[in-house]
């Protein structure tokens, strides 16, 4: 496994790989690996000839920096697990090396971006479409990988690589749950024994609002208040918000009649988590 920091010389690489027409599989990462990540590896292994794993903690998409300085950072480990799953080439650049003085070109995807994760961290969804414009730019994948953890990062890195012509397809796998549901995140790691125990009640909620929307349930507002009701049940949990809305615009929904997507977003102590789930009155 070859580890690149300079982005000229991951753009090359990238080049060598398209000229001896071998398909490139990216798969964006923040580093602090966990189960998810590796489940797109995978994915993504099976799927290409070549595997780029890119592991930036990208500065540009954090809105405070006391949560910057937090965010788990263990190079070693992840190299370690990055080989082990079958990463051929991790793109680990510097800050510095993505912007470098003088940076100031900015990609913004409008409207799906307004709600939710956008509207509570300001700029982070700016952050996020131009650290992935340049890892499409600079690593040149036929396929980039994301979780279905992140629904709204998704649909926006969907919608840049559409209108962008960026010529790659982007795939987005399940989330990746612990047994008792949690939804599995680099930031589990910061939560304590007891914040860790309340935060499952983000996937009971979900859970629970999947059952009654199968069950008949078509009022939104009355999923989402129920929703809100068993988050604040939680002693620890402070909720940031929930919604339940339109899968692809992310509109709030007044009743649920096709597919719809449940969004929330709380905080225990100090660590703000995010999960979700698609409500579908007609499941398969
Ligand atoms: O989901 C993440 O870890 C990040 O937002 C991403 C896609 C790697 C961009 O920095």
């Amino acid at each position: 496994m070859e580890i690149i920091q300079l982005p000229e010389d991951m753009q090359r690489r990238a080049g060598e790989c398209r000229r001896a027409r071998r398909s490139i599989g990216l798969v964006p990462t923040m580093g602090a690996l966990h189960e998810g990540h590796l489940s797109l590896i995978r994915r993504c292994r099976a799927e290409n000839d070549v595997v780029i794993m890119s592991l930036f903690v990208n500065p540009a998409q954090f809105n405070r920096t006391d949560d910057l300085e937090r965010y788990p950072r263990d190079l070693e480990g992840d190299s370690r697990m990055a080989r082990e799953a079958g990463v051929d080439v991790i793109f680990a650049p510097t800050a510095e090396g993505m912007y470098p003085d003088g940076y100031v070109t900015y990609v913004n995807v409008a409207r799906i971006t307004e709600r939710w994760e956008g509207a509570a961290r300001p700029g982070h969804f700016r952050g996020v479409a131009t650290v992935c414009t340049k890892l499409f730019t600079i690593c040149r994948p036929h396929r980039a990988y994301f979780g279905q953890k992140d629904y709204q990062q998704s649909l926006v890195v969907r919608r840049l690589a559409a209108d962008l012509n960026l010529g790659l397809e982007i795939v987005v796998s399940p989330t990746v749950r612990e047994p008792d549901g949690l939804a599995l995140s680099s930031r589990n790691v910061l939560l304590s024994p007891e914040e860790r125990r309340q935060a499952t009640v983000l996937s009971r909620a979900l859970f629970q609002a999947q059952a009654a929307v199968r069950g008949g349930e078509r009022d939104a507002g009355r999923v989402r208040a129920a929703i809100e009701a068993e988050i604040r049940s939680a002693q620890l949990a402070a909720v940031d918000y929930v919604g339940v809305c339109d899968p692809d615009t992310l509109e709030p929904l007044v009743r649920v009649t096709g597919k719809a997507v449940a969004v929330v977003a709380a905080s225990f102590g100090t660590t703000r988590l995010i999960d979700n789930a698609i409500l579908d009155p007609q499941p398969e």
